[in-house]
């Protein structure tokens, strides 16, 4: 194992009717509150007006940031901003999914900040303030509810950037499944994808000595692949929609890379895929991340092979370490493609028009990946083979 330091300061209130807590949490920061979602969803399933009744109560004075985008922009984060400034809000409350968390951790970093939050964002600076935030979380996918990371597109430059810093932890996130039931089933899927790629990406380590991570990402694995295609056909089913809830934070919260270096290559090649195309994270990495594995599998086979046998069940008598390991990355894919997840660029119309551009966009910071170090080529190579 590597040396390590960890510390997650993030409050975690799950299971239902946890939305009373909110009345104890948001009077500890302050009374004007600026409350930030997305398109409309928590309108329509009525979370909104719990959260509104509950501000209420507290006596809250709330203002509102609607409308952030699915891959939030940073126009919307610079018009956060602006109302955090001009209205002396104290705290933000997220309602929505990892976009509208992504938003308001930006928002509340900027808010602290003088100049504009794509100077933080593309790593110009870093932010050592931020004002206090918490989430009530309404899909299953990107455990920003319980880390520090930040995901936010430039539409204009068709760029899209993660960052984080220790101040951008929210001080709680609540998560109620019961808010989760409405996801649609698209969404429900590109979730699964997601945090499935979370546990790979801190799979594939060079780490030696590292059995309990090992195990605790195959448990991950594991359970999400056993309630994964039950709750694409039941969707209303509130313990399956539990379990997957519970998977996605604990895939991102900082317990699966204790001690190891993760790689996290394939978000970056989606990241940029997603900045040019603007599709979902999640169906962005469900097309590339089996031909990333392909492509860097002899890197380190038998990190391949223990994947195959432990977690997708391949029967490794007779047959090459190899051809295992290769067995194991097919397996992912059918599993993928089962439960209605896109395996081609194509199924979202792209076609190679781009690819150069979109390898530039990735490579903006040079080589990049721990597992293996991925140059121009090699990402061409895993766009290619992804069309
Ligand atoms: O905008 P609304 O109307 O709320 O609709 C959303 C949106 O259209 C809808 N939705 C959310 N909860 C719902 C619901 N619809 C019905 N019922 C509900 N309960 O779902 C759509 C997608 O929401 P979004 O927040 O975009 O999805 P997700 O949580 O997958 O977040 C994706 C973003 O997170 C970034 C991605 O790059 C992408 O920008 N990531 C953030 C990470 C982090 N902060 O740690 C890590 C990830 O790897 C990822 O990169
Ligand atoms: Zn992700």
């Amino acid at each position: 194992m590597q040396n390590f330091i960890f510390q997650n300061p993030t409050k975690l209130i799950f299971g239902k009717g946890q939305i009373e807590q909110l009345k104890q949490e948001v009077p500890q920061y302050g009374k004007r509150v600026l409350l930030v979602y997305g398109g409309g969803s928590i309108k329509r399933n009525g979370l909104y007006d719990e959260v509104m009744n509950i501000l209420k109560e507290v006596e809250a004075e709330v203002f509102e940031l609607s409308g952030v985008e699915p891959n939030p922009r940073l126009s919307t984060v610079r018009k956060g901003v602006e109302i955090c400034k001009n209205e002396q809000i104290d705290f933000l409350l997220a309602v929505g999914g990892g976009s509208v968390i992504d938003c308001t951790k930006a928002v509340a970093a900027g808010a602290k900040y003088d100049g504009d939050p794509w100077d933080f964002i593309t790593k110009k600076t870093t932010v050592t303030e931020a004002l206090p935030f918490g989430t009530v979380l309404t899909l299953a996918a990107t455990g920003s509810e319980m880390n520090s990371g930040s995901v936010i597109t430039n539409w204009e430059t068709k760029e899209k950037y993660g960052w984080g810093s220790p101040v951008t932890f929210p001080q709680f996130s609540i998560l109620d499944p019961t808010y989760t039931l409405t996801v649609p089933k698209a969404h429900t899927i590109y979730g699964i994808v997601d945090m499935m790629s979370h546990v790979f990406e801190q799979y594939f380590h060079h780490t030696p000595n590292t059995p309990l991570q090992d195990r605790m990402c195959e448990a991950v694995l594991k359970t999400v692949i056993e309630a994964a295609p039950k709750l694409v056909n039941d969707l209303e089913n509130y313990e399956l929609r539990e379990t997957i809830l519970y998977s996605g934070t604990i895939a991102l919260n900082g317990f699966l890379q204790m001690g190891v270096r993760g790689d996290w290559a394939t978000h970056n090649i989606e990241h940029a895929v997603s900045a040019v195309y603007d599709i979902p994270h999640g169906g962005g990495l469900a097309i590339l991340f089996p031909n990333w594995m392909k492509h860097v599998l002899d890197e380190n086979v038998g990190r391949f092979k223990q994947l195959a046998i432990r977690v997708f069940d391949v029967e490794p008598t007779g047959k090459s370490d190899r051809d295992v390991a290769l067995e194991g990355i097919d397996k992912l894919r059918e599993f993928w493609s089962s439960i209605g997840a896109p395996s081609r660029l194509a199924d979202y119309g792209i076609g190679d028009e781009h690819l150069e551009l979109m390898a530039d966009k990735a490579m903006a910071f040079g080589e990049f990946g721990n597992f293996k170090k991925l140059n121009r080529e090699d990402v061409l190579a895993i766009y290619r083979a992804s069309l």
